[in-house]
């Protein structure tokens, strides 16, 4: 088997050293091929550059590196991006997010309905696929594939816009996990924004390219992806220079929202310890989110943070206040419960300011953290491997900034992870690279190639 591979690798690295001896003697093209994320929550799209050897990840008008996987359908227009976004909080029914979660997924009606409950938008069950229902001042579907294009369409704007000229040419990412269908539903969105795809590459491979590990001797990787809301783990074994899948693990319902969460509870908690209430309006709710993840942002640099901001709270009522105590405090829901600016409870303005230590934050969130290593330990049980035999980790996803996050990670391995690319960009970045190798860009390894592991399952811990 491995004497195939490299083979195959060594007849490979002859044919591209022969378009390499070709290439010195043409001028250096600029890139023709673009690399894209397409992920759940943001993407991005990069390019090689053969001159410098470079990867630059294209920013949209605003100088954003990635852009929310939002799209927004007006009467008027549909609106990608930020600029979905922005519709999100007036246009809730129209507003499609979180659409690769459905991309080409077969479907129960059953599945289908425990799944769509989240969304303030209509999922519907169309022939074992979900489907949006979209209303305007007219009514309609739309598939998550065609969400998916509306966002690829952005992309290839942005790339064109950088790159001065017209692109059709792409290799995009998608997660290891995705099975021949759903690598067939986003090739479809892809052709739907008028893109053609010349090679999908799993997020994890892309991840290791970044750091450059293709080029490397190293033979086990372990990538691990933490983002707003799912962890994954994948185990990559290097083989004559491809990279091949081994392992997978993760768990579907870990990430980001749910550190932010434990904040929230914890101020929840004392509000309404010094207020006897919670807050009832939604905006100001939708504020202390908000707040929350600036604090969360702010804790991966600094010891301490401050949640400060005007709350709206039912007047404390003297006769209440003899009442007995609730022994515990309320959970978030029953704030959220409460009718906004209810005509006949007086309101009372209070300033409320709570600060958050680092400390706090990892005592709320230690569980969680501890989490992590349960899908590590089992890719390495199935990989029949011991820890130290992991040659390089790869941290992807924004959560894995959080330093007690790298702090568990480092001493479950007592080695240092890789964490030198952002690790919101490194899958562009190596997509980027991948794209780079296709659309025939020298000087670069050859390894960039990944052998596909069908036979894989996916383990989930939630
Ligand atoms: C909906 O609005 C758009 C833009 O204003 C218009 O072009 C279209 O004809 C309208 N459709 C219906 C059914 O009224
Ligand atoms: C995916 O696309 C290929 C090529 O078009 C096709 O041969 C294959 O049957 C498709 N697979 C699925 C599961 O749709
Ligand atoms: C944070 O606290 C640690 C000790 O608890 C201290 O060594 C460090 O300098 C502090 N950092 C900042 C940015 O205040
Ligand atoms: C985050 O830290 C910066 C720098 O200390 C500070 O200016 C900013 O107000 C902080 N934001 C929050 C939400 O604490
Ligand atoms: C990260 O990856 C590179 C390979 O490009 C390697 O040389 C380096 O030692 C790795 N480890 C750390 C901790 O950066």
């Amino acid at each position: 088997m491995s004497g195939e591979m490299t083979i195959l690798g060594s007849a490979i690295l002859t044919l591209l050293l022969a378009g390499y001896l070709a290439q010195q003697y043409l001028p250096m093209p600029t890139p023709k091929v673009i690399g894209i994320d397409l992920g759940t929550t943001y993407c991005s799209v990069g390019v090689f550059h053969p001159g410098t050897g470079e990867v630059k990840v294209i920013a949209d008008s605003s100088g954003h590196q990635s852009i929310p996987s939002i799209v927004s359908f007006t009467k008027d227009d549909v609106y990608a991006g930020y600029e979905g976004l922005e519709l999100a909080d007036a246009n809730p029914q129209n507003t499609i997010y979180d659409a690769k979660r459905f991309i080409g997924k077969n479907i129960t009606p059953e599945e289908l309905e425990r799944e769509s409950d989240r969304y303030p938008f209509k999922v519907l069950y169309k022939e074992g696929d979900a489907v949006y229902s979209i209303k305007t001042n007219e009514t309609f579907t739309v598939t998550p594939e065609y969400i998916g294009s509306q966002l690829l369409l952005k992309l290839k704007k942005m790339a064109e816009e950088y790159l001065g000229l017209p692109v059709s040419k792409a290799v995009i990412s998608v997660p290891a996990e995705f099975d021949e269908r759903q690598r067939n539903y986003t090739v479809k969105a892809a052709n739907l924004a008028g893109l053609d795809i010349l090679r999908i590459i799993n997020e994890p491979t892309a991840a290791a390219m970044a750091y450059g590990l293709h080029k490397v001797d190293v033979f086990n990787v372990l990538v691990v992806d933490l983002g707003g809301g799912t962890l994954d783990v994948s185990l990559l074994n290097k083989q004559g220079g491809m990279f091949l899948t081994r392992a997978m693990a993760g768990n579907n319902k870990l990430g980001g929202q749910d550190f932010n969460q434990r904040i929230l509870q914890y101020l929840y908690d004392s509000i309404y310890s010094t207020y006897g209430s919670l807050p009832p309006l939604k905006e100001e709710i939708h504020r202390l989110r908000q707040s929350v993840e600036a604090v969360k942002l702010n804790l991966t640099l600094y010891n301490s943070s401050w949640v400060q901001m005007p709350l709206t709270l039912p007047k404390r009522q003297p006769s209440k206040a003899e009442e007995p105590r609730q022994e515990k405090p309320p959970k978030e829901e029953a704030a959220a419960d409460e009718e906004s600016g209810r005509a006949d409870v007086p309101m009372e303005k209070v300033y409320f300011e709570a600060e958050i230590s680092r400390k706090l934050f990892e005592h709320l969130n230690w569980d969680l953290f501890q989490k992590i290593l349960e899908p590590i330990e089992q890719v390495l049980k199935e990989g029949h491997l011991q820890k130290d035999e992991v040659d390089e980790i790869v941290l992807v996803g924004g959560s894995t900034r959080i330093p007690l996050i790298r702090q568990v990670i480092r001493e479950y391995f007592n080695k240092e992870p890789n964490t030198s690319v952002d690790p919101d960009l490194a899958v562009v970045t190596g997509v980027a690279i991948q794209a780079g190798i296709v659309g025939g860009a020298w000087p670069l390894q050859v390894s960039a190639i990944e052998i596909p592991n069908r036979h894989l399952r996916k383990t989930n811990f939630n």
